[in-house]
């Protein structure tokens, strides 16, 4: 039934998107290939806490909540725009996975401020490209040591994203990657000190 649904809005994305030019009527989901490299690094890093910044239609929350179902956990998905908050609503309530994610109608920025230190073991970002930079010193805030950052379009956007990925590369706290799988997922882990003093 999952597998089902993924088709049917993989298929209704590319349709959709290839219709309008209108930003805000574009679905702009991950690539399938993204989203099964996202259940691996939620299962891989037993991430029980997850955020997804960009919910959109809520394509990549089913492949987040999937993984993170299995493994005893949640994910809370943001979104601004009320059209896909109605989009997303309507995609959970068919998957079955609506009790494991907490879709969240509110600005990004807003959400990280009032979000507690460590309380997320895997944020997903996939949102406005230019905010970014100024979330980065929650996103850092909100991630747990040892926790996982993933953003899509590094490779798609190298300009929009350059801004960003100097600012998370300049970390010592964090070690990045760059992974060529759909639109390019760069992948920043910031360090668990407490194991690092032990070594
Ligand atoms: C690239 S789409 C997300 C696609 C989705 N992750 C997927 O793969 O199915 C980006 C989404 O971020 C939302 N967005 C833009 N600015 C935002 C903000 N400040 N806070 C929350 N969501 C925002 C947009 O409305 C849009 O739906």
């Amino acid at each position: 039934m999952l597998d089902q649904l993924l088709a049917e809005l993989e298929q209704f994305g590319q349709a959709n998107d290839a219709s309008t030019t209108e930003r805000p009527r574009r679905m702009l989901n991950i690539t399938r290939d993204t989203g099964e490299l996202l259940a691996v690094l939620v299962r891989a890093c037993m991430a029980r806490r997850v955020l997804e910044i960009g919910t959109s239609n809520g394509y990549s929350t089913l492949w987040l909540a999937s993984a993170a179902r299995a493994i005893g956990g949640t994910v809370t998905t943001v979104e601004l725009a009320e059209y896909k908050i109605g989009l997303a609503t309507a995609t959970f309530a068919r998957s079955g996975l609506a009790p494991w994610i907490s879709l969240v109608h509110d600005d990004a920025g807003r959400v990280l401020a009032r979000s507690g230190d460590a309380m997320f073991d895997l944020v997903f970002l996939d949102s406005e490209r230019p905010e970014y930079p100024g979330w980065w010193p929650d996103l850092r805030r909100v991630l747990r040591p040892g926790g996982l950052l993933v953003v899509d379009n590094a490779i798609s956007h190298p300009e929009q994203m350059a801004p960003f990925v100097a600012l998370v590369r300049s970390d010592a706290t964090f070690v990045t990657s760059l992974v060529p799988v759909g639109n390019g997922e760069f992948l920043a882990v910031k360090a668990d000190q407490a194991r690092s003093d032990q070594r």
